[in-house]
């Protein structure tokens, strides 16, 4: 897949905006989301083929799933980081991009071929371990056992879905000691979206193209 339609999914700054500007510098036709359509940011400057949309994940995905139409690619990455209140950073970082993927494959905006990414994080990783990862760590690790569960129905539809963590990376969230820059954590996401195939269908992995343990 060299070019084609994708959507990421909290696209307003840090790697969203970085996948965005990536991918419509490749050619890609862009569907990008924001909670302030009316002040999109540098979203609202980018040239190319770029269609923002007004979403908050939290809101129901009737209005969106007709308004991007078929995709080729779905990159969940909207997601909220330490510090919020826990009932908001599980609705938004477990519940949220199952049911908003959920949508578009009911829709049937993804056909066969089609990639699913939902980013997640290496603090999710349980690795055996019952024990609380802290907030943060417990939506991730929530939204990665969510997608366990589904991954077999998902791949019914001929479908390839991975859940990906991206690095540390220098964002709002990430901090400024993070080792990664955007544009890094982006090219090397890009790299592994491209060449996923059916064998990789369900797996957690890096943004540098390794398999990380549950
Ligand atoms: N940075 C890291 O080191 C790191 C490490 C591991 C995993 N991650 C994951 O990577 C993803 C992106 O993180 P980031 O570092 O780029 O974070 P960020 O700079 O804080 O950006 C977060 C993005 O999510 C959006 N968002 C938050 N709540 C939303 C909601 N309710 N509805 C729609 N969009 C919402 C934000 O939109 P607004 O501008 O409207 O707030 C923003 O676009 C997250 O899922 C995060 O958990 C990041």
């Amino acid at each position: 897949m060299t070019t084609g339609r994708i959507l990421i999914v909290g696209a307003s700054r840090g790697i969203g905006l970085g996948l965005v500007r990536s991918y419509l510098d490749d050619g890609w036709t862009v569907h990008a989301t924001t909670r302030t359509p009316e002040a999109p940011g540098e979203l609202g400057s980018l040239a190319g083929p770029i269609f923002v949309h007004g979403f908050d994940v939290l809101d129901d995905t009737d209005g969106l799933v007709p308004a991007v139409g078929g995709l080729d690619v779905l990159i969940h990455n909207a997601g909220v980081g330490r510090g919020t209140p826990r009932d908001l950073m599980m609705a938004v970082n477990a519940e949220a991009p199952i049911r908003v993927v959920q949508a578009f494959l009911d829709a049937g905006s993804l056909t066969t071929g089609g990639r699913v990414v939902i980013v997640t994080s290496q603090m999710g990783a349980r690795r055996g371990s019952t024990e609380s990862l802290g907030d943060y760590g417990d939506s991730k690790a929530a939204l990665n056992d969510e997608f366990r569960a589904r991954a077999d129905t998902w791949a019914e539809r001929g479908l390839v879905a991975v859940v990906v963590h991206p690095g540390w990376v220098r964002t709002d969230m990430g901090g400024e000691a993070a080792p990664l820059s955007i544009e890094e954590s982006a090219e090397g996401m890009r790299t592994l979206i491209a060449r996923l195939g059916p064998e990789n269908h369900g797996g957690f992995w890096t943004w540098d193209g390794r398999e990380h343990p549950w």
